[in-house]
């Protein structure tokens, strides 16, 4: 199996993630760790437990890392996620510990006792952990098998300012970080995510399906589809992070470009935006396959049929 590292703030997007990797035989989920995003640390490392606990994996590693970005304040988005971040379902309160260790000296030490192109780290929210993981120990970088995750729009645009998407938004200067070091990198930005919608007939295919599991996931998805109804009149809401896991079983759902992308950090009105350099009009290396399609149904079966499997 591929061994990842889930690097999230739960986020119930974030949680279908989650269990998506647990239910797929071909992943190994060799730790969660947690960051702020959604909501605060405290909230989303509970979070991280609990999603674990409902798919029946309390033996899941999860430690907490940073509690706020690099440089920028914390800025948390309850308004689309709810008060706890994952609100729904009334999942119980955790029993499982939270592991001792911090996240960002778990994922060097991961990937200093591993070998070369054996781990990939999936980044589902702001990327400080990473980024910190990449500053305090730099020969960490070349062992990296690839780092996949949610963030950016590019012909979207951004969903938290007209110019930015929340990971990136939340911390640009950790993702300048992460997209200059020379790791390779997929990314799914909202340009994908937007295209990935929780309609009522997809959500209730879950539901029939009737586990726990399946139950819970319908209620997460509840609560998270209402703020783009509301908000935007769609039938559902993008199911942004899971699209992350289903890139690794199955990557054909998928189309996109090889290109150089780069985030805004000097200006207040574009602040995380980033810029693609789609058409290749620069000498910048081209760090990053960002995709820009996705087979949405099929996208929607994977999910369905594997959280079945909880
Ligand atoms: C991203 O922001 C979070 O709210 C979601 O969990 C996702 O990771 C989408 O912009
Ligand atoms: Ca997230």
């Amino acid at each position: 199996a591929r061994k990842i590292i889930i690097d999230t703030d739960p986020g119930q997007d974030d949680a279908l993630a989650i269990l998506l990797a647990l239910a797929s035989p071909e992943l190994e989920v060799v730790g969660i760790t947690a960051v702020a995003g959604n909501v605060p640390l405290a909230l989303t490392e509970k979070n991280a437990r609990k999603i674990c606990e409902l798919a029946g994996r309390p033996d899941t590693p999860v430690f907490a890392g940073a509690e706020r970005p690099l440089l920028r304040d914390l800025v948390t988005a309850e308004h689309v996620h709810g008060r706890t971040g994952l609100d729904g379902p009334d999942l119980p309160e955790p029993r499982m510990a939270l592991q001792e260790q911090c996240a960002v000296d778990f994922i060097v030490e991961t990937l200093m006792a591993h070998d070369e192109d054996e781990i990939t780290l999936c980044p589902l929210g702001p990327l400080t952990n990473i980024a910190l993981a990449l500053i305090r120990e730099p020969r960490i970088a070349p062992r990296i098998r690839e780092i996949v995750l949610m963030g950016g729009g590019f012909f979207e645009g951004g969903n938290v300012t007209p110019a930015a998407e929340f990971n990136i938004y939340v911390d640009p200067h950790a993702a300048e970080v992460v997209l200059r070091s020379g790791v390779p990198i997929v990314m799914m930005p909202l340009d994908v995510t937007h295209k990935a919608l929780t309609t009522r007939k997809r959500v209730e295919a879950l539901r029939d399906i009737g586990t726990p599991v399946c139950l819970a996931a319908a209620m997460l998805l509840d609560f998270f589809e209402r703020f783009d109804e509301e908000k935007y009149g769609t039938d559902g809401g993008p199911l942004h992070d899971p699209c992350v896991i289903a890139y690794l079983l199955q990557p054909d759902l998928f189309r996109g470009r090889t290109c150089n992308v780069t985030v805004e950090t000097g200006s207040e009105l574009t602040m995380g935006m980033t810029v693609m350099d789609w058409w290749r009009v620069t000498e910048r290396p081209q760090n990053a396959l960002v995709m820009r399609d996705i087979d949405a149904d099929g996208f929607f079966a994977l999910l369905t049929e594997r959280l079945a499997r909880l």
